[in-house]
């Protein structure tokens, strides 16, 4: 069925304004409905600054603004949704209320008109069960801000016609939309990749990991997301990121999923996100500056995070206060500010020893992040232990800074700030692949312009090296105990064919 004409439900709310101008953009007549008049009002106003802005940067004609504003009209009388071809739902996420407007509109609307729903953590078998026409209801979840972000992800219910999502289907496309197919299961990609990897960077400050502004710092350089995942959770609001754990946790029982015990205080306590200005990154400390160190150079063995030394070669110097080891040699020397050992998987106290958390001295580790055998990034971890000397830990970083490096500081812990992170998304991402939750373009494409990602998990952890992966993996889960990083399966096929191959 052809769509001309659109309703949206929810159309003075944060998404429901934006599906409307998505809709009223690309030439249908769009008919916002919401509770009350002064909603609608609101998102009027909002829709000419929108268009406004739109001409100002030449993105349409002043005649093409009045076209778009004239094909949006407001009303807050269900009934006038009669002759809407498509009605998309972005009320309150409630499934009972979803329910309701759709079991309503099926007596109002034509018998051919498909209903979609916006929601994030809803199944739309659920939400389409007895509405009177559940072959007639699609997913389509789009992103925030609706009208900026072009990705809508799309499913089926249990008993969604081919002919019905064919139709919503061709209607992303005309508005100019990059549809991508997904299964009707909890949080689809987006969500489905999002929410638990949020909860692991909650649980990584709650165990005293890294500084959130340094882990925001480790994953946009080593990994190149548009925003760090703290700055994003301020963003998201702590608050909304309960009700997505509270409404995966219980359909999916992923421990991950499951609301961290910091996410839980940090909303009893009223810290929020920027919506009350009270988050992860709102009170950052400023860091104190050193002077750059002079440094020597000890090369002992191949370097995965300096393969071309030639940097720190022509920058080092004999008999300097810090000595940095290249290549996993290391020997102790009290004398110096800081003795800086380069690390590989393992942890720096595998040679510095341990003892019952009084371990630190001088000696800091370190490590360029690396995705299998792409060039190094632009990050260096550095470790440290619990003493360790912090005059060592601010010249490892001086020195590595004057380089041109960004330096990301964290404790002595399994996978560091990236791979801990990182790894266990990875997991997810290719055990959807195997319960075909959507392909693997779709997961990447979901990722690069729902989440601002340089490239998607498939691709990068196939990039990296699927048995690299597992060596990873299994070491995390051995130091751990951690399900997240069981190695999918993919991965270890990989690393049973390396096996073979190999005889190792
Ligand atoms: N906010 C996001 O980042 C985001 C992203 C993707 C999807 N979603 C989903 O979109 C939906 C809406 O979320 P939101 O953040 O825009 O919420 P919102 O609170 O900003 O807006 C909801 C709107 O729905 C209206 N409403 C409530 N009951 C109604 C009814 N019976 N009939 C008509 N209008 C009604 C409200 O008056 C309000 O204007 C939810 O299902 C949510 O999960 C949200």
């Amino acid at each position: 069925m052809t769509i001309r004409k659109v309703a949206v439900c929810g159309a003075g709310g944060t998404m429901g304004a934006g599906i409307a101008l998505v809709s009223a953009r690309a030439g249908f007549e769009t008919c916002c409905f919401d509770l009350a008049a002064e909603p609608l009002a609101a998102a009027a106003v909002r829709a000419e600054s929108f268009f406004a802005a739109s001409v100002e940067r030449g993105k349409m004609s002043a005649a093409e603004r009045n076209a778009a504003l004239a094909r949006l009209t407001n009303t807050s009388n269900l009934a006038d949704l009669e002759d809407a071809d498509l009605v998309i739902e972005a009320v309150f996420e409630e499934l009972s209320l979803k329910r309701s407007l759709f079991s309503e509109l099926n007596d109002i609307c034509k018998a051919s008109t498909v209903f979609a729903s916006n929601t994030s953590t809803l199944s739309i078998t659920e939400i389409a069960s007895g509405c009177g026409r559940e072959d007639k209801v699609v997913g389509m979840h789009f992103c925030l801000p609706a009208e900026r972000m072009k990705l809508i992800e799309m499913s089926r219910g249990m008993n969604t016609s081919e002919a019905a999502f064919q139709s919503a289907w061709a209607w992303t496309e005309t508005a100019g939309q990059l549809a991508v197919e997904t299964q009707d299961k909890p949080g689809f990609i987006l969500n489905a990749l999002l929410v638990p990897f949020n909860n692991d960077v909650l649980r990584a400050v709650e165990a005293g990991l890294a500084s959130p502004a340094d882990i925001d710092k480790a994953i946009t350089v080593a990994l190149s997301y548009k925003m760090g995942p703290c700055s994003l959770l301020d963003l998201v609001g702590y608050d909304t990121q309960i009700l997505l754990c509270e409404a995966f946790y219980p359909v999916t029982l992923d421990v991950r999923a499951s609301a961290p015990a910091l996410l839980r205080r940090m909303v009893a306590a009223g810290r929020l996100g920027n919506k009350n200005g009270l988050g992860l990154r709102t009170h950052d400390a400023a860091a104190d500056s050193v002077p750059t160190p002079v440094f020597e150079l000890l090369e002992h063995g191949a370097s995965r995070s300096f393969p071309d030394p030639g940097m720190l070669e022509q920058h080092g110097q004999a008999d300097a206060d810090v000595v940095v080891h290249l290549g996993g040699g290391f020997a102790a020397d009290e004398r110096k500010l800081a003795v800086l050992v380069e690390l590989d998987l393992e942890c720096l106290g595998v040679h510095t020893g341990e003892d019952s958390g009084e371990e630190g001295s001088n000696v800091v580790g370190f490590s360029r992040y690396r995705n299998g055998d792409d060039m190094p990034s632009n990050l260096i971890e550095l470790v440290r232990q619990p003493k360790t000397s912090p005059e060592a830990v601010a010249a490892a970083k001086a020195l590595f800074e004057s380089l041109g490096f960004a330096v990301a500081v964290c404790l002595d812990m399994p996978g560091r700030i990236v791979d801990r992170l990182v790894r266990p998304k990875y997991n997810a991402a290719l055990r959807f692949l195997d319960e075909g939750l959507a392909s693997a373009e779709a997961m990447d494409t979901t990722c690069k312009m729902g989440l601002g990602y340089a490239d998607g998990p498939i691709e990068r952890v196939v990039r990296g090296g699927l048995a690299r992966h597992y060596d990873i993996c299994s070491n995390l889960y051995a130091t751990t105990g951690q399900t997240g990083y069981v190695p999918a399966r993919r991965a270890h096929v990989a690393h049973q064919r390396e096996k073979q191959q190999w005889g190792r």
